[in-house]
This record gives C-alpha cells, sequence and structure tokens, in this order.
C-alpha cells in the first residue's frame, strides 16, 4: 500500500458527507481500510445508515483505494514486501522460513506451559530490533484476554537481546480485552492505531479463550466459528493492509476426544482452519525444551523445530 491509501480519511470518500462521516466513525468505521473491508449489510446495520448508501460508500471506497486486479507481476512485487521477525531460535526461524512473517496471521497452539505467551513476550521485544538483528525497528501491540502478560518478563527479555528495558516497554502497547465484544473492538479500532503508531506487530494472546467461555457446548458451536471467524478475517486484514505480523495463540487440551466435534477444540485443534496463515503446534519435551511443527503449510519444508526457554526468552538449545 502506497504512502498516499494509508493516509485517506474518511471525507475522502466520494458520498460521505460530515454528518455520515460522524456516523461511521462512531460505530468504529476510522478510516476508509475498516470500510473497504466491512460487508454492507454490516456497515449500514452498524452505522444507521441505509442499505443503499451503504452500498455505494463501499464502492466509492475500493475505487478510492484501488482495491481491483492486480497483474502477477505486482502480486510478486507485493510478496517481495513481506518481511520476517526473529523469534530468537534459529532453528524455529529455520522452521518458519526465516522467522514471523508480516502480511499474514501466525497461529500459535499447544498445551498449557508450552511456550505460547513466552513467544508473543519475546517477538513484542525483538519487532524492535533493528533488520539487521532481525526486527522490523516497530513497536508491538499485545492484547491479553487471560491476564498472564508480565512486565518482568519484557524487561529480562529486553536485557536479554541488549536494548533498554525501559525503552523497550514503551514500545509495547499493552490491553487487557474483558470479552469477545471488546476483544473484537479493539482490533476494529486498530485499523487507524496500528497506521498512527509505527506498530509493526500485534499479538492476541489468547484469541479463543473468550469465545470459548462465552459460547460452550455444541449447541454454540455455529455462532461461535462464526464469530471467531470474523475476528481472525479482520486480523488477515489488518496484517496484509498494514503490512505487520498478527501472532495469535490458543490453547488446546490434552483429550481431544472431550472435545470431539468441535473445530475450535478438536483434534490437531488450530483455528485457523478458515483463514490463510502459518500454524505453529507446540508441544514439550524434555527439560526445558519445546518443539514446534509447522502444520498445512504448503510453501513451507515439513519438519520440526527445538528451542528452549530461558530467563533471557527464547532461544536454541547449547549442543
Ligand atoms: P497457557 O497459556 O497456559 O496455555 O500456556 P503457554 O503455552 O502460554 O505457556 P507459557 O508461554 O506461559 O510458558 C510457561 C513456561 O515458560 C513455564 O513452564 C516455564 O518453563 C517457562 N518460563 C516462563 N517464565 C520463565 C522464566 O522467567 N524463566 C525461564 N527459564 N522459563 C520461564
Ligand atoms: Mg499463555
Amino acid at each position: 500500500m502506497s504512502e498516499k491509501t494509508r493516509s485517506l480519511r474518511l471525507r475522502d470518500i466520494p458520498g460521505v458527507t460530515p454528518t455520515i462521516a460522524e456516523k461511521l466513525e462512531s460505530a468504529g468505521f476510522t478510516n476508509p481500510w475498516a470500510i473497504v473491508v466491512a460487508r454492507v449489510e454490516e456497515l449500514a446495520e452498524r452505522a444507521g445508515i441505509p442499505q443503499s448508501t451503504a452500498e455505494r460508500i463501499v464502492t466509492n471506497t475500493r475505487k478510492l483505494l484501488g482495491v481491483t486486479f492486480r497483474t502477477a507481476k505486482e502480486v510478486k512485487m507485493e510478496r517481495l514486501n513481506i518481511r520476517k521477525i526473529t523469534t530468537g531460535s534459529k532453528n524455529l526461524d529455520d522452521l518458519l522460513g526465516g522467522g514471523i512473517e508480516t502480511k499474514t496471521i501466525t497461529e500459535f497452539y499447544g498445551e498449557y506451559g508450552t511456550g505460547k505467551t513466552q513467544i508473543c513476550h519475546q517477538l513484542s521485544i525483538n519487532v524492535q530490533l533493528s533488520p539487521e538483528k532481525g526486527g522490523l525497528s516497530g513497536k508491538a501491540v499485545y492484547i491479553d484476554t487471560e491476564g498472564t502478560f508480565r512486565w518482568e518478563r519484557i524487561e529480562a527479555m529486553a536485557r536479554g537481546v541488549g536494548l533498554d528495558p525501559d525503552e523497550a516497554m514503551e514500545n509495547i502497547y499493552y490491553q487487557r480485552a474483558y470479552n469477545s465484544d471488546h476483544q473484537m473492538a479493539i482490533v476494529e479500532e486498530l485499523f487507524k492505531f496500528v497506521p498512527e503508531n509505527d506498530v509493526k506487530l500485534v499479538v492476541v494472546d489468547s484469541v479463543t479463550s473468550h469465545f470459548r467461555a462465552e459460547y460452550p457446548g455444541r449447541e454454540h458451536l455455529a455462532v461461535r466459528q462464526q464469530k471467531l471467524n470474523a475476528h481472525l478475517h479482520h486480523l488477515v486484514k489488518l496484517a496484509e493492509i498494514y503490512n505487520i505480523a498478527v501472532v495469535v495463540t490458543n490453547q488446546v487440551m490434552a483429550r481431544p476426544d472431550v472435545f470431539y466435534g468441535d473445530p475450535t477444540q478438536a483434534v490437531g485443534g488450530h483455528v485457523l482452519a478458515h483463514t490463510p496463515g502459518v500454524r505453529v503446534q507446540l508441544r514439550r519435551a524434555k527439560g526445558h525444551k519445546r518443539i514446534a511443527r509447522v502444520v498445512d503449510a504448503p510453501h513451507l519444508p515439513e519438519g520440526e523445530a527445538v528451542f528452549i526457554i530461558t530467563d533471557e526468552g527464547i532461544r536454541d538449545p547449547e549442543e
């Protein structure tokens, strides 16, 4: 995306009067990119505007932002824009084809204590590193749904990579999400917040816990999955539009039989089934060792990587 389209505002969209702009903003559609990814019905309903007006606005926004056919060459050039954040472990980076990619969503899933939250902390630090050191010289947004964010770990990991801990903490925007609606609303705000604050990584730890708690059991499965898919879709758009990395976690249980039939908690356990992205399964091994495996990624080689969690953060095992 060019700098020009990045800075466009609602009032630049033909047909958006000041009154309509106000309605759109208070419904959370704060810039043209938030509109172009919305469905017409959703836009009309939430902003309280007629369907026909919403339709015209969406069409005009597409034109304004140049959302249209691209040539294969342009697709290739887009692909070359993809950047990577180091995880702190060379083994894990290699498994991921160089690190956590921008323009896509990466899901870490596994049982409790497998290192999902530690990886999220580490990436919030590493994104701040210069490109030569495996970062993007950017800031992080950390959405915490379980209250497991620890500034002490951030401090220790910052020291571990030679960053000033206070400065590093200033570069992480933290927010606790209290329920799934809140979590979704935060992500919608990010369409404005990310470009304005030089954010290059968005973490959602965990992406599934509120949805599971609020829509329990098989009887709520359809609506839960539908909401979760919409949420994941927004996250993917955020990653694509702003060329940032999005990392989500998902705890899966040891006993898949209990959750049989539930795609958010099934055998294999990942939630990205209907969303493009990279899925990484984590499991525990001897000592501090953890094993990562990339699942369903045709562009990445099959295999596993071993990493460890130390006081300084994610590292390769010594040997
Ligand atoms: P759930 O959120 O419960 O699903 O687990 P998780 O996958 O997020 O696990 P998390 O990332 O919290 O990993 C916890 C593990 O990280 C612990 O069991 C420790 O092995 C390790 N760990 C956490 N903090 C430290 C630390 O300060 N030093 C060291 N060496 N290891 C730590
Ligand atoms: Mg965790």
